[in-house]
């Protein structure tokens, strides 16, 4: 397979992507067997793997999106707002989960964990695609997790340098001399 000049290598190929989602889907399906939960997905890069899971899961679900502004501060109070768009669905008493592509120093995760508990949901779980443990800053709770991968700069499916990448089907290895 050709790949663009700045990527160095595949480390998720679309096949194992797939494998992985699917996986996780089932997982839901059984944990959330007959109930519709509320799958909310954090932009930019959640779009792509909220829009395959969502299609996975055979489940009654509906989808929402936050944009997330700014890191909360662990020692301020819970219910901080970290979004710029906020939800447009209501929340409270829906058993909502959580999805991100990537949880890296896990300050998105805790501050959007925060907010959305705020809100009064039945219950909140956190899915996320790739897991990056090494760079951990700030302990989360991952409920569902696809993959743990190594501190490399990855892009695609999703994840991206300077919002180019988003769009590759796989994971990809930056080459370090793109973001040097
Ligand atoms: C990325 C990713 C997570 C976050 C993870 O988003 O989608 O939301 O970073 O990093 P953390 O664990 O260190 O907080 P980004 O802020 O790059 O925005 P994007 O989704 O628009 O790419």
């Amino acid at each position: 397979m050709e790949l663009p000049p700045e990527i160095a290598r595949v480390l998720v190929t679309a096949a194992e992507l797939e494998r992985v989602v699917g996986e996780l889907a089932a997982r839901l399906e059984q944990d959330y067997e007959g109930r519709e939960p509320v799958m909310v997905g954090a932009l930019t890069g959640a779009v792509v793997v909220l829009a395959d899971l969502a299609r996975r899961v055979r489940l009654p679900a509906q989808i929402d999106f936050v944009s997330v502004s700014s890191y909360g501060n662990q020692a301020t109070s819970s219910g901080q707002i970290c979004w710029r768009k906020g939800l447009s669905l209501d929340i409270r008493d829906r058993d909502v989960v959580l999805v991100e592509d990537i949880v890296d120093t896990g300050e998105t995760v805790a501050c959007l964990q925060r907010a959305l508990a705020a809100e009064q949901p039945r219950s909140l779980r956190t899915l996320a695609l790739l897991d990056k443990p090494s760079r951990r800053r700030v302990e989360v709770r991952l409920d569902y997790v696809g993959l743990e991968i190594p501190d490399e700069f990855v892009v695609g499916y999703g994840l991206d340098y300077a919002q180019r990448f988003r769009n590759l089907p796989y994971v990809g290895v930056l080459k370090p001399e793109v973001y040097a």
